[in-house]
């Protein structure tokens, strides 16, 4: 598949089958995100591969911190919703967990070690759409707490970037529509300042 027809075909899919995922398939979708630009070289992302069982620590976690939300986690409805966190991660056969551990320099910019990240995850969407996989970016606030950087025993500066759910597809991708680039584009050939150039409103 050509890099125009992936990134134009690309979907989330947040539906996917139970069917489990070779090896071998994953192993390449983590060979294509280590391709991915990375300032100094730093290549600082750690990647988590879970399945079956191995989904259920990150299980236990979702429904800890979604307690932690809760004056009372007993209310019928509470216990609805622990249930719902419960059942999150196994929405998918795998996920492979993106995380960014910056290196340790004094020239290391968090924000760009993030981007390589970023852009790492991006190279395993293109993957798992090439390898026919559906797949699916997800964060949310729960993310970012330090229970979740602890649970992968990533260090004090490290960051889990996305949690990528992939599975066979169960679902036809939703359609999809974006603004067109020139929406978004102003093109520069004249000195003059740049704030006097406007954006399509
Ligand atoms: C940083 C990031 C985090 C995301 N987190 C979620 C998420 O938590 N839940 C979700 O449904 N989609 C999440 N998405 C996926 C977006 O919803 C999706 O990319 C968007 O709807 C556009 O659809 P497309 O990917 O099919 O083009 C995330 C995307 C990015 C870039």
């Amino acid at each position: 598949m050509d890099v125009y027809t992936a990134m134009r075909e690309r979907r989330s899919i947040g539906k996917v089958k139970p069917d489990p995922v070779p090896r071998e398939v994953i192993e390449r979708i983590l060979e294509a995100a280590t391709w991915a630009p990375t300032h100094h070289r730093t290549e600082p992302w750690r990647f988590f591969v879970l399945s079956g069982e191995g989904r259920k620590p990150l299980s236990r976690l979702f429904v800890e911190l979604a307690k932690l939300e809760m004056t009372d986690p007993t209310t019928p409805e509470n216990q609805a919703k622990l249930e719902r966190e419960a059942q999150k991660p196994f929405r998918a056969p795998v996920i492979i967990v993106a995380a960014m551990e910056p290196a340790e320099r004094d020239d290391i910019v968090i924000a760009e070690e993030r981007s390589a990240v970023s852009a790492a995850v991006q190279n395993m969407l293109l993957a798992a759409h090439a390898e026919g996989l559906g797949a699916m970016w997800r964060t949310g606030k729960k993310t970012y707490h330090p229970k979740v950087r602890d649970l992968f025993g990533l260090g004090e500066k490290g960051e889990v970037i996305g949690f990528i759910y992939l599975g066979y597809p169960a679902i036809e991708p939703p359609a999809q529509t974006r603004h067109p680039w020139y929406e978004k584009t102003v093109w520069i050939d004249e000195d003059r300042p740049y704030r006097t150039y406007h954006l399509h409103p």
